[in-house]
């Protein structure tokens, strides 16, 4: 593959309505950041987006609990998140919120583009209102039974059991989440985006991504695109995104729908980067070139919003679909290359519940272990393509075995050797068959692991990149360098030559996995400034929540063009200077499993 593509990274939008868990970061989190790392090193632009989703009734929810408005949650947990992205290392070009006016306009304009091609239009449906408030319930409001697989516990938007989207008057036995009364449906007018007037672009495009897409994503998106129902747009709500229409646009009660608003995220989050770095057209590289890719990362929940809807809104403002039309005020646009999907995560047999308490916030777990801890976990063990369970037994194994007795023993005996007996990189001496031999296989290693990046194959790739480190383990163990000290001070320094070189490589092909350990195996190894870049908390100012004078808001990026790192051997310099090094992992207490499964509460149903 040629460098220099322009890749989107587009990285799932987390809800603002609590801090995130371990589950959440597994699904969108840490594999868009191995693959961005990737595709970086490869020498590719990529442009890496994503902010907190802050509308619609999950934050609506939060609020009236809290006795808050939305805005007010939204502002503490997008604060919250954000954190705790940066202090996992997600190398984030920027992550912002769905409430600047930013992404009010940019939303407005993709819903004025499907309008004017006739690709949305007014519907009247049944809206469920509570008999004893007269006030809207909104669809997550609604729960009961799922008329699709018969699940009893399915909300009025989706059903988390078969993962179907529904409309709140479809349930059976439809019943209130806040009282328990039975709604009552009355009429309402929404837009309606005409999904069936994409029918048959959808499956044009989805079949030509047989065998590049994960199979489950792609039987999954080809399964809903057989049958296509026009679907809501808005909602009867007074947080979100106005209507930009007359008539509509001062109606307090009505808004886009959280997740049409939040879909567009994408392309408004990649508008106000190029906004602030100074050249206000250069989104259109990742998104109107036709040579430009885009990798969508997400859980399985999120699927059709991105595979099918998202698409259909792409096309429709484009003036592509059954209708045809013209390109709106942005211009057209490309669809998404993939849509990358994670499983579930589970936690010790049990799905996440904060409720239940079922569940480690990332913010937690970061106090107590590691990021790349918790990154090579959710890499090596995490729901990649089935669903996973999470327990600290298998972290504590997985920490105690693979970093520290695996990863982290090669760079502390190989440089601390060194360092003790030459205080430098050692020459290297005439190469044995065996030196050309291992320092071989972690040169193709670049190779067979890099293939697998680019297809998100984040297993098997780290799984490749920790045979390159039990391969040079057992280099050194084989070559004995600490025997040849008096016999052969020579050869003692080619094994040594070669065991760094070994460290290096393999350095390489953990960085998009353990970020921050890179940066410290660089230093070690006598390299200077940065080796792969760290993302930062910075600020954006712009209106927030559609009203107001703009404010700052926090906001993620950082500035890895100047990152070292490349995906390829760097071969080690001899004579740079190495001191003892500092252990790169701490080993974990086996009691570690029991207090953190104390804190979890009960053991089991
Ligand atoms: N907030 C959603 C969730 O947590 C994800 C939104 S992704 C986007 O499931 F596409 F809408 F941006
Ligand atoms: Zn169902």
């Amino acid at each position: 593959m040629s460098s220099n593509r322009h890749i989107l990274t587009a990285v799932a939008w987390p809800y603002a309505n609590g801090p995130r868990h371990i589950g959440h970061v597994s699904g969108f989190g840490v594999p868009s950041d191995v693959f961005s790392r990737f595709q970086r090193m490869s020498g590719n632009r990529v442009l890496m987006v994503s902010g907190t989703d802050e509308h619609g009734t999950p934050i609506q929810v939060l609020a009236d609990q809290k006795g808050q408005s939305p805005r007010e949650v939204a502002d503490h947990y997008n604060r919250l998140i954000a954190e705790d992205l940066v202090a996992l290392g997600l190398s984030y070009d920027l992550f912002t919120r769905t409430s600047t006016g930013n992404h009010y306009e940019v939303a407005q304009k993709l819903f004025t583009a499907l309008y004017e091609n006739g690709y949305v239009f007014t519907h009247t449906t049944k809206g469920a209102i509570s008999p004893s408030t007269g006030r809207t319930l909104p669809d997550r409001y609604v729960e009961g039974v799922c008329p699709i697989c018969g699940y009893d516990g399915a909300r009025g938007d989706q059903c988390d059991h078969c993962g179907n989207q529904l409309d709140p008057v479809d349930l059976v036995a439809p019943r209130s989440r806040i009282n328990g009364e039975t709604p009552e449906f009355v009429d309402t007018e929404h837009f309606m985006l005409d999904l069936p007037a994409f029918a048959d672009i959808l499956t044009r495009w989805l079949k030509g991504k047989e065998g590049q897409w994960r199979p489950n994503v792609l039987k999954f998106s080809m399964n809903l695109v057989e049958d296509l129902q026009p679907r809501a747009v808005t909602r009867d709500l007074n947080w979100g995104v106005p209507i930009p229409l007359e008539g509509w646009s001062d109606n307090p009660n009505k808004r886009l729908y959280v997740w049409f608003d939040a879909v567009i995220g994408y392309l408004s989050a990649s508008i106000e980067w190029a906004r602030r770095v100074g050249e206000p057209d250069a989104w259109r590289r990742w998104w109107q070139s036709e040579d430009a890719e885009s990798f969508y990362f997400m859980g399985k929940d999120n699927i059709v919003f991105h595979s099918v809807i998202w698409p259909a809104i792409l096309m429709g403002a484009s003036g592509e679909g059954d209708r045809g039309g013209e390109a709106g005020e942005l211009g057209a646009f490309n669809l998404p290359t993939e849509v990358v999907s994670s499983e579930f995560l589970t936690m010790e047999g049990r799905k996440f519940s904060s409720s239940r308490r079922v569940v480690i916030y990332v913010r937690d777990f970061l106090e107590r272990y590691s990021a790349d801890a918790l990154r090579y976990y959710i890499m090596a063990a995490g729901p990649e393509t089935q669903d996973t369970d999470f327990t600290w037994t298998e972290f504590v194994r997985r920490n105690n075995d693979e970093l520290v007795a695996a990863w982290g023993n090669l760079v502390n005996r190989s440089i601390s050797m060194a360092a003790k007996n030459i205080g430098a990189v050692p020459e290297a001496g005439e190469l044995t068959e065996e030196d050309l031999r291992v320092l071989e296989h972690s040169r193709t290693a670049f190779d067979t692991v890099g293939q697998r990046l680019e297809r998100s194959q984040f297993k098997t790739a780290l799984q490749e990149a920790m045979r390159t480190v039990a391969e040079a383990n057992k280099y050194i163990s084989d070559q004995a360098p600490w025997a040849l000290k008096k016999t052969d001070p020579d050869r003692m320094a080619t094994v040594l030559h070669v065991a760094l070189q070994l460290v290096s490589d393999a350095n390489t092909l953990l960085t998009p996995f353990l970020p921050e350990s890179a940066n410290k195996v660089h230093t070690m190894l006598g390299g200077t400034g940065t080796w792969t870049g760290m993302p930062r908390l910075a600020t954006g100012h712009d209106r927030i929540g559609g009203s107001g004078e703009a404010v700052d808001y926090p906001v993620i990026t950082g500035d890895y063009a100047d990152d070292q790192a490349y995906w390829g051997t760097t071969p080690i310099l001899p004579g740079t200077p190495l001191s003892r090094p500092q252990p790169l992992f701490a080993k974990l207490d086996p009691s570690v499993v029991d207090e953190e499964l104390a804190r979890l509460e009960g053991d089991g149903e």
